[in-house]
């Protein structure tokens, strides 16, 4: 190595430990102490490094979270030691059952201390870390032997790929360590995460440990990737350093060591156990995540040791579990919302009743399908779930509870806000209210339009968009452009500077590219990467305007419902209205117009090889798409090649990535891929 290469090579290094570092102030400490776009110049910056010298590319360099191949199977991996699971109490008194049935065995529990953390309803991880390295990940299985998770554990950002985090850490990793702990889904990224799939007119999960499970049990990595696990550990199930004494040292040298750890609380007594568990089920909605009890742990870890296990659980713990969630009432009627994109999402409206503490009233019930699959009736009692600050949802039925008097439930032919016919999309749960001027989707659609993902008007966000409504002022996105200075003084919290300042952010959101523009009018199936290549292939929107469903069609990457619901947004006279006011008042973008930022780096990082015959591209249009997202195109097939796109009659190069495991797209699924979520494979947090 010459000493640039040296100074280069040293670069990497820095840039590894200030992004793993990074990763951790955000992702476990939850404290950034950079922004994201400085993070995401430094993560660019590595990538660079690394696409020069793949060989410097190491499993545990942060831009290795997403590889792989799609798995078959998983494969069984034997536990060190058996992973044991816990036994349940319910009440006070069969804690101090417990309690009493261990002193008898040991007495020293008399005087025992504790340490009580909550009880994270998700999914048993067991993490294998050698050398400092992450290793291998499984699930529990049936406690000695689990799955090999380890490729989708890798795409949680919260699980550290190197211990210690540097510079942190206090200790030395141990040459062999395994860790326990739990991956799982916040209430809020749950919720955003199905505030999306409803958008798209796809099927919600019914509970975020549903969706933890499933994610982390998909066969392909890249899926995992896009759903927002994450995780927290709270055992040490193996290391070949001094084992920890206590439970409260165990959690402080996971914590050195740079894990993302269980929060918890020192109790000297039993009295103290069950003032912590009031206070926890006190604050159970302050948590992020779902938990159903505490975990109470004798603190002397051999002590608990010694006092072994009955069948799978071990006698020194116990799970004391809060109240269910889950109650019955009766299902009085179903109402009908309407989203910005016009899907109709059923909810029950149910005979009020209390669940922890909150008197519920309504609650989702998914999508029509779900209603009709559980044979929902109006009139029926259900059972309803409410968990952490989850919106509460049905369950089901209680089909004995039935008299006859129930109803069946009918869909709505009409929107239930604005009365126009709904429509339904084959292959979709969802049904949709097309008409844009539903007052429901109205301010919904200022949302969306006033974005970053659209024309970004910096400044005017969800409550000013409403207020603008609410004062008659707004209707559509054009009336954005008319608005008036003494318009804005009128309005509550406005004054001279405010409204300059909102009036010269909209006026400069007059100059955005084409294809912000397709995407703010928020037509179905439209998102950033489809709103692209409408603009390449369109250039202005008089040409959009009127492409017949076979022109989009034959646009690979647009199927014929996004063809359809395009023509369809189009052909409807208050969109066109819309169009003709967006015009007169100069937002009429005509060129091409470049990605927006998002859309460049949706392959940021990512090298591909092209072999046999697109139907859409040729090699040099192929190219030019996945550079102008961030991404390469090269020759030849390596490992380090990040996917291989295969067209007809492929040469050589196929049969080259099969061998390497190299993922293979063929030309639907590329689009797709740069359709889908940008979380995939953006750089950024
Ligand atoms: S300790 C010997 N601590 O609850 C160690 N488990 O019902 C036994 N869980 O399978 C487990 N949070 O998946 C422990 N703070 C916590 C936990 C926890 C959640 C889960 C774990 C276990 C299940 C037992």
């Amino acid at each position: 190595m010459d000493t640039n290469q040296a100074q280069l090579f040293a670069r990497l290094q820095e840039l590894r430990k200030q992004i793993q570092y990074h990763n951790y102030r955000y992702y476990v400490l939850n404290e950034p102490v950079i922004s994201d776009y400085e993070y995401d110049q430094l993560y660019a910056e590595l990538v660079k490094i690394e696409r020069e010298h793949p060989e410097w590319i190491t499993p545990d360099s942060p831009t290795q979270r997403v590889g792989g191949v799609v798995a078959e199977k998983f494969e069984k991996v034997q536990h060190p030691v058996p992973i044991l699971s816990l036994s349940n109490a319910f009440s006070k008194e069969e804690v101090l059952e417990w309690f009493e049935r261990i002193a008898k065995l040991d007495e020293r529990v008399r005087n025992a201390d504790f340490i009580v953390e909550p009880k994270i309803d998700g999914l048993t991880v067991v993490l294998h870390y050698h050398e400092g390295v992450f290793v291998q990940g499984a699930t529990r299985g049936d406690g000695s032997v689990g799955e090999d998770v380890t490729a989708n554990l890798r795409t949680i950002k919260a699980l550290p790929l190197r211990i210690p985090i540097s510079p942190l850490s206090r200790v030395k990793a141990p040459r062999s360590l395994v860790v326990r702990g739990e991956v799982f889904i916040t209430i809020k990224d749950f919720e955003e995460l199905n505030r999306r799939l409803e958008e798209r007119g796809e099927k919600t999960y019914l509970n975020p440990r549903n969706t933890a499970s499933g994610s982390l049990r998909q066969l392909d990595p890249r899926v995992t990737a896009m759903r927002p696990l994450t995780l927290l550990t709270y055992d040490i199930v193996q290391t070949d350093d001094d084992p920890p004494k206590t439970q409260s040292e165990l959690l402080e040298r996971l914590y050195d060591l740079g894990f993302p750890v269980v929060e918890s609380r020192y109790c000297a007594n039993l009295d103290e156990v069950f003032e912590a568990y009031e206070e926890y089920l006190r604050r159970r909605d302050e948590l992020g995540y779902e938990a159903d009890g505490i975990v109470i742990k004798i603190n002397d870890l051999s002590l608990f040791e010694q006092l072994g296990v009955v069948g799978k659980d071990p006698r020194g713990a116990i799970a004391f579990k809060y109240p269910a969630r889950e109650v019955s009432t009766r299902l009085l009627d179903i109402g009908v919302n309407v989203g910005r994109t016009g899907v109709l999402t059923p909810y029950a409206i149910l005979s009020p009743v209390e669940i922890g503490g909150v008197i519920v009233k309504q609650a989702t019930l998914h999508n029509f399908d779900f209603i009709a699959e559980k044979d929902i009736r109006i009139g029926d009692v259900v059972m309803v779930k409410r968990a952490g600050d989850v919106i509460p949802y049905v369950i089901g039925p209680i089909v004995d509870l039935r008299d006859g008097d129930e109803q069946v439930f009918v869909p709505p032919t009409r929107c239930p806000v604005c009365d126009q016919p709904v429509e339904h999309i084959e292959g979709e749960v969802a049904w949709y209210c097309v008409n844009a001027a539903c007052p429901a989707q109205v301010v919904r659609n200022l949302e969306h339009f006033v974005s970053r993902s659209a024309m970004d008007i910096v400044g005017v966000g969800v409550n000013l968009v409403e207020q603008f409504v609410q004062a008659g002022l707004v209707n559509d996105a054009a009336d954005l452009y008319r608005l008036r200075k003494e318009d804005l003084l009128r309005l509550e919290g406005f004054a001279e500077k405010k409204a300059e300042n909102v009036l010269q952010a909209i006026a400069n959101s007059k100059n955005r590219p084409l294809a912000r523009l397709i995407v703010g009018l928020g037509i179905r199936g439209v998102g950033e990467v489809v709103a692209n290549e409408l603009a390449r292939q369109f250039k202005s929107m008089d040409s959009l305007m009127s492409a017949t469903v076979e022109q989009l069609q034959s646009i690979e990457g647009i199927g014929p419902n996004t063809a359809q619901a395009i023509v369809d947004w189009f052909r409807q006279p208050r969109n066109q209205e819309l169009l003709e006011k967006l015009r007169a008042v100069g937002v009429w973008p005509v060129e091409g117009g470049g990605p927006s930022e998002k859309a460049k780096s949706i392959f940021a990082g990512m090298t591909f090889v092209v072999t046999g015959t697109l139907q859409r591209f040729t090699r040099e249009q192929v190219k030019e798409f996945i550079e102008r997202h961030g991404g390469k195109v090269t020759d030849s097939v390596s490992k380090r090649t990040n996917f291989v796109i295969v067209g007809e009659n492929p040469g050589s190069k196929l049969a080259k990535a099969q061998a390497l495991g190299v993922p293979i797209l063929d030309e639907a699924k590329f689009l797709e891929m740069a359709e889908g979520e940008d979380a995939l494979i953006n750089s950024s947090h």
